[in-house]
């Protein structure tokens, strides 16, 4: 298994290219299962959860492939559906699988879909998906880990009050209600970017859609969709994780392509923490105020608030910031396992329940960590990049889940980082 070697304490200085959204991108290649016709997206990362996508969708029968000298578009075509069944095996090993369920329905009138179980995270239920596929029309029945959804006449449009805003469930919903019979409305729905950016591809494709990115969404069901033309959005927290990579060495980097408007409140919790983030010329410059980084609070919320895909990030920064920071986790229940990986590198971190009380060291030290989940590995990344001497992070398949050629961006702007098999 590969392992990351990071040899900390230099300032990281220059330009990093931030990659499509992974978290867009894989709803809209989902969203291809809705029509016969082609769905070409441009700006798909490189990562293995969009290989998982890929290898799913090819077993429902889609064909996905990329575009020869374009790394990064991809066709994805479902002339007809060749299975209903999305398997343990695919659903296990990335949660954003249950996204064939509405689509399925929605096209076929039958989905069986894989319960995805618990994840490192937290438990991650999905009970809001299937409430709102029932109130659509659909019969759901829970067997053999395997939830059956069933709407032989098709579903009807209806409408849906989610009673926490849910991306996931948001996702599903919408696409299954782009192919139902009538108005169909989303109360209570999630506002995240990736929305807006998966009802933005799914009108190009011909759907009705009104009032994403809002609490709010009103869908007028058609008869069929058709092929479309899509660039997924910039990834948000791969640029909000370089900002603070940026942050917690005190250098100073622009992160093209990246949307100040999509880091929601990240922006204000990153300046109130001592970094200044201000729009440049092609995407944003992220760098530390002359007074340096300070303990800051911050508490995760749906968007436009704090991320909890950035709550282990701000967690590394605020290890070595001048002071405390209380960082309050209200999303998922088990998000801290950072933490004592982040202990072992020298960061003082006491957890009371869904907060954690960091004080910040005046130096971190290299020691060999392990990752245990995307966005945690990509915080001990952060913390080694800070930390006097070497650092070993194991188990870093979770980082190619989610962030694309990150050794290679991080050596750009002057980290010391390798990969060893
Ligand atoms: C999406 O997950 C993201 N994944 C996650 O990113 C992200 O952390 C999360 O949204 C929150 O922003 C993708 O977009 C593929 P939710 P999702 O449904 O859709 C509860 C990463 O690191 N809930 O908005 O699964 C749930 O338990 C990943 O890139 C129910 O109770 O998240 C959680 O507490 C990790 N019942 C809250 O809602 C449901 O049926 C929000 O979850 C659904 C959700």
């Amino acid at each position: 298994m590969d392992r990351i070697l990071i040899e900390g304490g230099v300032p990281l200085e220059g330009a990093v290219e931030i990659s499509g959204a992974k978290n867009a991108a894989l709803p809209i290649m989902f969203a291809s299962l809705l029509t016969a016709e082609p769905l070409d997206l441009k700006n798909v990362p490189d990562l293995a959860d969009i290989a998982s996508t890929q290898k799913l969708l090819q077993h429902l029968g889609v064909s996905a492939t990329h575009v020869a000298g374009e790394p990064s578009r991809m066709v994805l075509h479902a002339p007809s559906i060749l299975s209903e069944t999305a398997p343990y095996d695919l659903v296990r090993k990335m949660r954003a699988s249950v996204l064939v369920l509405g689509p399925l329905l929605a096209r076929t009138g039958a989905a069986r879909v894989s319960l995805p179980g618990g994840c490192a995270i937290g438990p991650r239920p999905i009970d809001l998906h299937l409430m709102g596929m029932e109130k659509l029309g659909a019969a759901i029945e829970l067997e053999g880990g395997y939830v059956h959804a069933q709407a032989p006449n098709g579903l009807t449009g209806a409408e849906i009050r989610l009673p926490q805003p849910s991306v996931g469930a948001t996702e599903n919903l919408l696409m299954a209600a782009a192919l139902a019979k009538g108005e169909s409305v989303i109360a209570g729905a999630a506002r995240e970017p990736e929305i807006v950016d998966l009802a933005d591809c799914l009108t190009a494709m011909g759907a009705r859609i009104e009032g994403a990115g809002t609490s709010n969404i009103t869908i007028q069901g058609v008869t069929s969709l058709h092929g479309a033309g899509h660039a997924i959005i910039p990834d948000r927290i791969e640029a909000g994780t370089y900002a603070m990579a940026a942050g917690v060495t005190g250098g100073s980097i622009l992160l093209k392509n990246a949307r100040l408007d999509f880091l929601g409140a990240a922006k204000e919790v990153l300046e109130a923490a001592g970094m200044v983030l201000a729009p440049a010329e092609g995407g944003v410059l992220a760098r530390v105020a002359p007074g340096g980084l300070k303990g800051s609070d911050a508490m995760t919320r749906p968007f436009p608030g704090f991320a909890t895909d950035l709550q282990a990030q701000f967690m590394a920064l605020m290890s070595v910031a001048d002071g405390a920071a209380m960082i309050t986790e209200t999303i998922f229940e088990n998000r801290f396992m950072h933490v004592p990986e982040l202990a072992r590198l020298g960061a003082r971190i006491n957890v009371h329940g869904a907060s954690a009380l960091v004080r910040g060291v005046k130096e971190l030290k290299g020691a060999p960590v392990m990752a245990t989940d995307l966005r945690a590995s990509v915080s001990l990344v952060l913390a080694a990049l800070a930390a006097k001497g070497q650092t070993e992070i194991n188990r870093i398949y979770h980082l190619d889940r989610g962030y694309e050629r990150l050794e290679e961006k991080l050596g750009a702007v002057g980290a010391r980082i390798e990969r060893v098999p």
